[in-house]
């Protein structure tokens, strides 16, 4: 059965989980390398990044400000919001459901990491193409997510991805300490995704980040930073949600 888009169960969780996700998760060095490296790619002055489902602001917002880019952080959550703006001064953050906000300015770069986990495949697909539509020529789009590859391993799990194995909608993903039923895309699908509508890969970590809490099992990540070429129309991302096949 497909899974619904539930934007209230985010909001609950993350206004839940608060200033924590920070202690937890704050000190990635996975995630750290990869907004490095955007930053060598981008030029501090005048470029304008957007982070999607920003979270507390750290390290992500924080990092891109302290190198001089013009920040704008959207979050469903109030509470994550309120905490971004205090921590990055320098940046504009919003309460804004991703899926509905639409961005009136290109982006030299968009960074959309760990903020779909909760959403079904229907979703994810608008959301990536409305924001690779928003970037500028050469623009960069960063994704950070847990490939589903190393949480679907028997031949029973693999009946979650769909046919393609681009994604599977109910992944068995850790997160805040439990097992959860999440989105997520396999490490091919990832790419292909991406490749789909017309971007370039330009690197791409897979490592192992382990979260700072003993008793939260350690994390399979991947990271991905793709270019618009110039500017090459956005392609329509494929596979098509299953409602969109005819
Ligand atoms: C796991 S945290 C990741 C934070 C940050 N991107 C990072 O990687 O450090 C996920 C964030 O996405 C936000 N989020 C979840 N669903 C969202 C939605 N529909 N619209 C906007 N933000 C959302 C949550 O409130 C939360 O702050």
């Amino acid at each position: 059965m497909a899974k619904t888009y539930e934007p209230d169960a985010a909001i609950e969780l993350y206004d839940e989980v608060n200033i924590d996700y920070e202690h937890v998760y704050g000190n990635n060095q996975l995630k750290i390398r990869c907004i490095d490296k955007i930053i060598s790619m981008l030029r501090p002055g005048s470029s304008q990044a957007l982070d999607v489902g920003c979270g507390t602001g750290v390290p992500i917002a924080q990092m891109l400000a302290r190198a001089g880019l013009k920040v704008v952080g959207i979050d469903i959550s109030p509470k994550m919001v309120s905490l971004a703006a205090e921590r990055v001064k320098e940046g504009s953050f919003i309460v804004a459901d991703l899926a509905h906000w639409e961005p009136d300015t290109p982006f030299d770069a968009v960074l959309v990491m760990f903020c779909h986990l909760q959403m079904n495949y229907a979703t994810v697909h608008a959301m990536f193409y409305k924001y690779a539509c928003a970037l500028s020529p050469n623009g960069l789009l960063a994704v950070g997510q847990c490939p589903a590859d190393y949480y679907i391993q028997t031949k029973a799990e693999a009946a979650a991805y769909d046919e393609t194995r681009t994604y599977a909608e109910r992944c068995n993903i850790p997160f805040w300490g439990k097992p959860s039923q999440d989105f997520a895309m396999s490490l091919v699908g990832q790419r292909r995704f991406l490749e789909s509508m017309g971007l370039e890969i330009v690197d791409e970590v897979v490592d192992v980040f382990r979260p700072n809490n003993p008793t939260f099992d350690p994390e399979y990540q991947q990271y991905i930073i793709a270019r618009r070429p110039g500017e090459r129309p956005i392609s329509t991302p494929q596979p098509l949600p299953k409602e969109e096949q005819s």
